[in-house]
């Protein structure tokens, strides 16, 4: 009996201890297995109390109990306190993590300035009540040339040197004038479109040349349209591109078929005050070619002349946002080369 009494003590002294060192959910868990497991030290002690005499059982039993609340207790305890340790420390590295912190070598995606200057275009024409076009790239000789006023025997073919396909009549489009074909051809006046897309010329690689590059077209056909109308038009259009409210514009007469009167639309240089080899010394920028609509060019798409009338232009989208983003060789926007693009 006495040495039951005995075991109790060294037990009860025993598991202080261990529960005192204890630092870990392991190591507690290991305690919990050998005192108060089914196998454990505890155990054992109940399981020999049984062989007692009544009288020795009064005795020990209640010492047995007490230990067992005691350990549990002390296990509970321990218990509660390593878990709000492990909370503790999670929540301090937590917010010790700094989001700000530099991460090297993450790419992080950003939209090619073709992207950003063509929904610059877009926006700017949607608020003035425009439509977005589009037309093909490979384009029947008819909508690139004939319809445009442009007959096969016409000089103005040498203007745009052409790349021709393998089929009969078939070429890729030299400029988006051939979008005003199509629409005028689908959709009744009134009508207002831009269409930027890209254009195709027969033409050697250099810093300003592609044989690929993007242009933008824009019609607007209804009744008493003049070039009033015009000259407000691609004077806001300009003014949103360059963010500049005091631009000035000079329009020369030019000569483009499908349009009559012709001109072209300059804006003073926004660079310099002197003239710079962006303006070529001149202070003047060339930015478009824009005119009234031919009649002939809205017979073609059975649109009477004598009812309606309207405005066009086409100008240089890789041009404007080659000068808009200080872009000195076209290559760099069409080459996709990450640097560059990163920039943006
Ligand atoms: N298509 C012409 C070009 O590629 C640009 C142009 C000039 C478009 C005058 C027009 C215009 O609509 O009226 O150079």
């Amino acid at each position: 009996m006495s040495t039951i009494k005995q075991q109790i003590t060294e037990i009860n002294q025993r598991f202080n201890e261990l529960i005192t060192a204890a630092n870990d959910a392991d190591a507690l868990e290991k305690i919990r297995i050998d005192f108060l497991g089914r196998k454990g030290k505890l155990t054992d002690l109940m399981q020999a109390l049984k062989a007692l005499s009544q009288d020795e059982k009064r005795d020990i039993g209640p010492l047995l109990n007490n230990l067992k609340v005691e350990l549990e207790a002390l296990y509970s305890k321990k218990k509660i306190e390593l878990e709000s340790n492990q909370y503790q420390q999670e929540a301090e590295s937590k917010s010790n993590f700094d989001v700000t912190s530099y991460m090297p070598n993450t790419l992080r995606g950003s939209l090619h300035p073709y992207t950003y200057i063509t929904e610059i275009i877009e926006n700017v024409f949607i608020t003035m009540g425009y439509e977005i076009a589009d037309g093909p790239e490979m384009e029947k000789e008819f909508y690139n040339f004939e319809a445009l006023n442009i007959p096969s025997d016409h000089p103005a073919r040498d203007m745009q040197d052409t790349i021709w396909l393998e089929m009969p009549q078939m070429l890729m489009r030299t400029h988006t004038s051939s979008v005003q074909i199509h629409t005028m051809q689908n959709t009744k006046p009134p009508l207002a479109i831009v269409a930027p897309g890209r254009a195709y010329r027969f033409e050697a690689t250099d810093a300003s040349h592609d044989y690929v590059f993007k242009q933008c077209e824009g019609l607007l056909v209804g009744k008493d349209i003049s070039m009033a109308n015009l000259l407000a038009t691609t004077k806001t259009f300009l003014q949103a591109i360059f963010e500049k409210e005091e631009l000035v514009l000079r329009v020369r007469p030019g000569y483009f078929p499908f349009v009559e009167p012709g001109i072209e639309i300059d804006i003073q240089c926004i660079f310099c005050k002197k003239g710079c080899s962006t303006c070529k010394q001149s202070r003047w920028i060339e930015c478009m070619g824009a005119g009234l609509v031919n009649p002939h060019v809205l017979s073609h798409c059975n649109i009477d002349s004598l009812e309606y009338s309207g405005f066009a232009f086409g100008f240089g989208l890789t041009r404007l946002a080659m000068l808009k983003y200080g872009i000195n060789d076209i290559r760099m926007l069409h080459n996709n080369s990450v640097e560059f693009l990163e920039q943006f």
